[in-house]
């Protein structure tokens, strides 16, 4: 049986993109079924590039966080993935999402966890003048970036490194954390249902 998966973004998408490019591979075992964004994300060409539905529940047009998560909880109900991988979606979403879908939604984030959570997880560290930070890819629970850690690992920090710089070399490291958690958890080698261990 192939996991099914619903991807999330609110940005150009490059780690959909290479999610998109595994799960391509009619060998690995899970498909991305349908991708959403807050916003007309420029990731969503990517959608289109491989066929896949794509749907937006723009932010702007809700009066509340509760509001919007109620539209995005009734689209992603539609498809019904196995799994919802956050993949660079800037919004946080609100419990009554996190309660039906967790702990099946994971996300990637771009620091070592629980070291720089939030929404500058790269210019935190920098700004912290850290020798490394790394990548990470955690259970969504109701906290900021607070959920069971599923993988994680060091970038070093260069001299002379800028946000952009830093995070070009973090984004690389997500995404193959993320495509190898989303396989683990396709074959059975992970279990969202008991709390994983890092590594
Ligand atoms: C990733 O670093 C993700 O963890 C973060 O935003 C970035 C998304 O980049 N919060 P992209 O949209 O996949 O290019």
């Amino acid at each position: 049986m192939v996991l099914t998966v619903a991807v999330l973004i609110s940005g150009t998408g490059s780690n959909l993109r290479a999610l998109l490019d595994a799960t391509d591979d009619p060998g690995f075992p899970a498909r991305v079924i349908v991708i959403g964004a807050d916003r007309e994300a420029e990731g969503l060409a990517h959608a289109e590039a491989f066929g896949i539905p794509s749907f937006v529940v723009p932010w702007e047009r809700f009066d509340s966080r509760e509001a919007w998560g109620a539209e995005l909880d009734a689209q992603l109900k539609v498809w019904n993935p196995d799994l919802i991988v956050l993949s660079g979606l800037m919004r946080l979403l609100p419990h009554d999402v996190v309660a039906t879908w967790s702990p099946n939604i994971i996300n990637t984030h771009p620091a070592y966890l629980p070291e720089f959570p939030g929404a500058h997880g790269v210019r935190d560290a920098l700004a912290a003048g850290v020798t490394e930070t790394g990548a990470s890819v955690i259970v969504v629970d109701d906290g900021v970036d607070s959920g069971p850690i599923l993988a994680q690992e060091r970038v070093p920090v260069l001299e002379g490194d800028t946000e952009s710089s830093l995070h070009e070399r973090i984004k690389p490291v997500e995404r193959r954390l993320l495509i190898d958690v989303v396989r683990r958890i396709a074959e059975g080698e992970l279990d969202l249902g008991a709390r994983p261990s890092p590594n």
